[in-house]
């Protein structure tokens, strides 16, 4: 019979080859990660049987308006990392500031998260998979202390682990700690995350390309052209490529990265800035991409270099194979959008 590495286990090996030093507390926190996934699963899985679909009747502070399973996911995983006691602080998509403990539990914390606890959830009504994005970093100011907002507006390559779970037709958590990405299917028999897509390399190109084209008219001048390549006949370089956007950056991004392509969000009339938020949606899904094989940009820069200035800040976002991101680049710089 084939072996079954679990979550907890394979982060327990990686722990002893790659950091034989560390005291568990990383693994600790990822595997509190990993029962809030199992219950936003669970919940998400009888969404149409109990009265936790729709909207909850509030907005966030971004002025969306909040589905109930939104706050579900948020406070489930606040929950978790706090009882944890490796988290010190987190910056969430559902919360207008910081949380922070550095109490009891939490007072030698070290890690703080930054959350989108439930991406794409405007398809939760009509069963299309959503997700829940996370990021880990150590914190700057001593042990013991509220978290302050620079431990929060690190630059994404001091980012220690990422992650993204997938509710999808399975369950799916996929994780970087800067060492290879690894996919793990949540096995419902078991109520286990199990090894299933071992050290996952994204091709250097691929056929797929991700935006959402109702918003043609609104898009840069180079965006625009680059669609207009993607659509064009060349056999040579595989043309015209075929076009798939769900709406939930989790579950495009983890159809590209699996098949090859691109998923774009340009900034946008409505949108200067884009529409994706640094934190918790680019870098992270950036820091697996480029663990993957491929690449991240906002527009010329490269996503986990760009220095935060504010915990909910958007940034256009480029990310997939990257002779495609090359690609697009070559045309946004041809019509001076970068
Ligand atoms: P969230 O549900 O966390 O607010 O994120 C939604 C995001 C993202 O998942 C997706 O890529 C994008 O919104 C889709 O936006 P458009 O509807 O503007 O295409
Ligand atoms: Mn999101
Ligand atoms: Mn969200």
């Amino acid at each position: 019979m084939q072996k079954v590495i679990a979550l907890n286990e394979f982060i327990i090996q990686q722990q002893q080859t790659d950091y034989p030093a560390a005291g568990g507390n990383f693994s600790r926190l990822l595997h509190h990660i990993g029962i809030a996934a199992k219950k936003v699963n669970r919940e998400v899985n009888k969404a149409g049987l109990i009265d936790i679909l729709g909207k909850a009747g509030t907005e966030n502070v971004q002025g969306e308006e909040q589905q109930k399973l939104d706050i579900y996911a948020n406070e489930t995983f606040m929950a978790e990392l706090q009882a944890s006691g490796e988290c010190c602080g987190i910056a969430s998509e559902e919360n207008e500031d910081l949380t922070t403990f550095h109490e009891g539990l939490c007072s030698t914390a070290k890690y703080i998260v930054c959350m989108d606890p439930l991406d794409g959830s405007s398809n939760i009504d009509v069963n299309v998979s959503v997700g829940t994005i996370f990021s880990i970093y150590r914190r700057k100011s001593p042990i013991g202390t509220p978290a302050t907002r620079e431990d929060f507006l690190q630059k994404g390559t001091d980012m220690v682990a990422a992650g993204y779970v997938i509710y999808g037709s399975s369950t799916v958590l996929v994780y970087t700690a800067g060492n290879g990405v690894n996919g793990f299917t949540l096995d419902p028999s078991i109520g286990e995350f199990c090894l299933s897509h071992p050290n996952i390399k994204t091709p250097r190109s691929g056929k797929i390309y991700s935006i959402n084209e109702g918003y043609y008219e609104k898009f840069p001048m180079g965006v625009k052209k680059y669609i207009k390549y993607c659509q064009e006949k060349d056999t040579a370089t595989n043309r015209p490529y075929t076009s798939r956007y769900i709406g939930s950056l989790v579950a495009d991004f983890h159809r590209n990265m699996l098949k090859g392509g691109l998923f774009i969000y340009p900034p946008t009339d409505s949108h200067p800035n884009g529409k994706l938020r640094l934190l918790y949606e680019c870098n992270p899904i950036a820091f697996i991409a480029e663990q993957a094989g491929g690449a991240a940009f906002s527009d010329s820069r490269r996503t986990l270099d760009l220095q935060p200035e504010t915990i909910h800040q958007r940034v256009p976002f480029y990310v997939g194979s990257p002779e495609m991101v090359s690609k697009l680049q070559e045309f946004l710089k041809a019509a001076k959008d970068i």
